[in-house]
């Protein structure tokens, strides 16, 4: 057991995290053991077994941004259309839209890790949903095909494809969205102001800490995910939509350096 023995707090719920009972899962603990070297975060086998613990314990308000990123998918969601969930992990997001959305709307989720696909076919088949659901292994750093979307959703997903691949993802999202149809995205964002940038990382840090993550590994994971994580201003988000065709874009949510951004075609 690491950190001598003592077993990790579990809140029954965090500030501005999900309820415990929305992540039944194993406990995140990556990174609480000292690693030889930092090496590159992945969303492998590990991090798939324990990601909706991690992920609920690690971005603040993740239960609201979820909550809020399915109804605004629901308010654009179109009969005969598709819905497209770009870095589906572990396909909460997928589950949850689907008591919100009409059966006719096909649903595509796509991620590059099978051990998440593995675990969102476990958790869609769990729900017992009739809706026919494609989960497509596919990188995000290659060509996405996107074909007749009212609905796509980016959630904590963009920040994690190389800087030079993201305004073509963008532009294919575009391409295949119907007029009127949504982008709906959650970022990582660096804040313009250097000094502010810096007081928001570490009331970013304060949050985990709440949540139970102790010194060590906030900094292992810090270390692993930076070349991995890539924040972009929330400028450069919104010009690298405006340009690839959305003509409304808009702020929906903002934590410190958390932002979700519904784009409209
Ligand atoms: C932080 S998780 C977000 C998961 C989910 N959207 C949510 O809101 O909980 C990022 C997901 O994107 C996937 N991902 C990262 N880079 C990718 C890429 N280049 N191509 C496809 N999927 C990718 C990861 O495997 C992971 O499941």
């Amino acid at each position: 057991m690491p950190d001598g023995g003592k077993e990790p707090e579990r809140r029954d719920e965090s500030p501005g995290g999900a309820p415990a009972a929305a992540h039944p899962g194993a406990v995140d603990q990556i990174f609480a053991v000292p690693r030889a070297t930092a090496g590159d975060f992945r969303f492998g086998a590990e991090t798939a077994a324990v990601f909706d613990d991690m992920v609920s314990r690690s971005v603040p308000f993740y239960g609201e941004i979820q909550r809020m990123a399915c109804e605004l998918a629901a308010d654009f969601a179109v009969p005969g259309s598709a819905l497209y969930d770009f870095g589906c992990a572990t396909g909460t997001t997928l589950v949850a839209l689907d008591s919100l959305i009409d059966r006719d709307v096909r649903f595509v989720g796509i991620d590059n890790s099978d051990e998440m696909l593995a675990k969102a076919r476990q958790k869609l088949a769990a729900a017992e949903s009739g809706r026919h659901i494609d989960l497509v292994n596919a990188d995000l750093n290659g060509a996405a095909a996107v074909d007749d979307a009212s609905v796509a959703l980016l959630l904590l997903t963009l920040q994690f494809v190389r800087p030079l691949h993201r305004d073509r993802l963008i532009r294919q999202i575009a391409a295949g969205t119907r007029e009127n149809g949504a982008l709906i995205m959650i970022e990582k964002i660096t804040g313009a102001h250097t000094m502010l940038n810096r007081l928001f990382i570490k009331h970013y840090y304060d949050y985990k800490r709440v949540n139970g993550y102790s010194d060590l590994e906030i900094s292992q994971k810090r270390e692993a995910l930076e070349n991995v994580l890539i924040p972009y201003h929330y400028e450069e988000n919104r010009e690298m939509l405006v340009e690839a065709g959305f003509r409304h874009v808009e702020r929906f949510f903002t934590w410190y350096n958390f932002c979700g951004i519904v784009a409209v075609k």
